[in-house]
């Protein structure tokens, strides 16, 4: 499996998790094609992927309004029909409904989600770990 990831991060723990994500992932036997921001998707390492993973963080007043940052730039990415896609977001409280709403924006790009998890921040090393298992077990 070929994945690229994209990514928004303003404290580094989205981006952390991403490269933790890669690493789970080559682990497995995986290929990373690119890791890069959300707002300079890296279009090469989107074309070769089979599997595009998508992560923000969570922005809200941590127990209402809930939503992903930067879904505009979600939705401004190239279409990526054909390909598979998962979600992820990084949060201190509660994600509330930020992973359906990430969902929704990257299925409108025409890609087939498998699937999202929402991962603590003070908890990645255990979370990224956790996603990565279940997207290898999704898409054997
Ligand atoms: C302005 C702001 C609002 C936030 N709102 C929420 C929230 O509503 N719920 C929550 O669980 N975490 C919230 N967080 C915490 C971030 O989602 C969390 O720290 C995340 O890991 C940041 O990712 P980053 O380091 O990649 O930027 C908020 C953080 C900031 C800066």
């Amino acid at each position: 499996m070929k994945a690229a990831l994209l990514v928004e991060s303003l404290t580094g723990n989205t981006w952390k998790a991403a490269e933790m994500i890669a690493g789970h992932l080559q682990q497995e036997g995986w290929s990373i094609t690119g890791l890069s921001p959300l707002r300079q998707p890296d279009h090469g390492a989107l074309q070769a992927a089979d599997l595009v993973i998508v992560g923000t963080w969570v922005h809200g007043a941590f127990i209402i309004g809930q939503a992903p940052w930067g879904i505009g730039a979600i939705n401004a990415l190239p279409a990526i029909g054909g390909k598979k896609a998962a979600t992820f977001c990084t949060f201190a409280l509660n994600p509330g409904k930020t992973l359906g709403a990430m969902e929704k924006s990257v299925a409108g790009l025409g890609a087939d989600v498998v699937g999202g998890l929402a991962l603590h921040r003070s908890k990645l090393a255990a979370h990224t770990e956790e996603f990565a298992a279940r997207l290898v077990s999704a898409l054997v």
